[in-house]
């Protein structure tokens, strides 16, 4: 089972109950129906660095087991998940029947989809404007640092994490990353291709708290180490 549907971080705030039901319930769901009708399932969850709660942009990169105290509904629901997955695949009387696999995506840019309901929406929406010949207004300040990835990669990042034998899994949750730029160095890099385009500044508060309480960095090696993770796109 790949379970990839969810509502995603500045949509969830809007309505946390909703985002309950649908991250929660709909994941519990899923694995009651996989235990109940399979004798053995593979799982797969897309997490999130919405996980993770920083009072301080400049922490140097970390692994996975630190800071998860998030302070966004769609973070608690990604992390409760989590919790749930590692229960019924160690620790339930059913484990056996159970692998669960995580990963916690950082910004997925897809090159023919733009994201709904996202926080990390802002470069997929800088990029596309410009190759649609729009100026655009960026909702988070121009420091602001995530880190990113290419849709290839994260695709890839499922397929090379559910095909590693679970005996070279150290642990069932990784975060990966490919770059981190802020908003000032995408705009640069976009200036370079696209030299006419504009970005200007509306900023939103609640967004912005959002990405100013996630990680800049991440220490990926756990991901790089177990199952290959190793990023085809990179910044340029
Ligand atoms: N990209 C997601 C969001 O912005 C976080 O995982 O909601």
């Amino acid at each position: 089972i790949y379970h990839l549907a969810a509502i995603l971080s500045t949509k969830a705030e809007k309505d946390p109950f909703q985002a309950h039901q649908v991250n929660v319930e709909g994941f519990i769901n899923l694995v009651k129906t996989a235990m109940i009708y399979t004798d053995y399932i593979k799982f797969f969850f897309p997490s999130s660095i919405a996980v993770y709660y920083l009072n301080d942009k400049n922490i140097p990169p970390f692994r996975e087991d630190l800071y998860c105290n998030p302070n966004n509904i769609y973070g608690c629901n990604k992390l409760y998940c989590e919790k749930l997955g590692v229960y019924f695949s160690q620790f339930s009387k059913e484990s056996n029947k159970f692998d669960f696999r995580s990963i916690r995506f950082s910004g997925i840019i897809s090159a023919t989809t733009l994201p709904t309901g996202g926080t990390s929406d802002y470069a997929s929406e800088i990029i596309h404007s410009a190759i649609q010949n729009k100026n655009y207004s960026c909702f988070v300040n121009k420091n602001s640092k995530i880190p990113f990835m290419a849709m290839p990669d994260a695709i890839d990042s499922i397929i090379k994490i559910m095909t590693t034998e679970r005996k070279n899994l150290t642990q069932s949750i990784y975060h990966i990353k490919a770059f981190n730029p802020s908003v000032k160095e995408i705009y640069a890099k976009i200036k370079n291709k696209f030299p006419q385009f504009k970005l200007t500044y509306n900023i939103n508060k609640d967004r912005q708290r959002l990405v100013d309480s996630w990680p800049s960095d991440i220490d990926d090696s756990k991901a790089r180490k177990d199952w290959g993770w190793s990023p085809i796109y990179d910044f340029d």
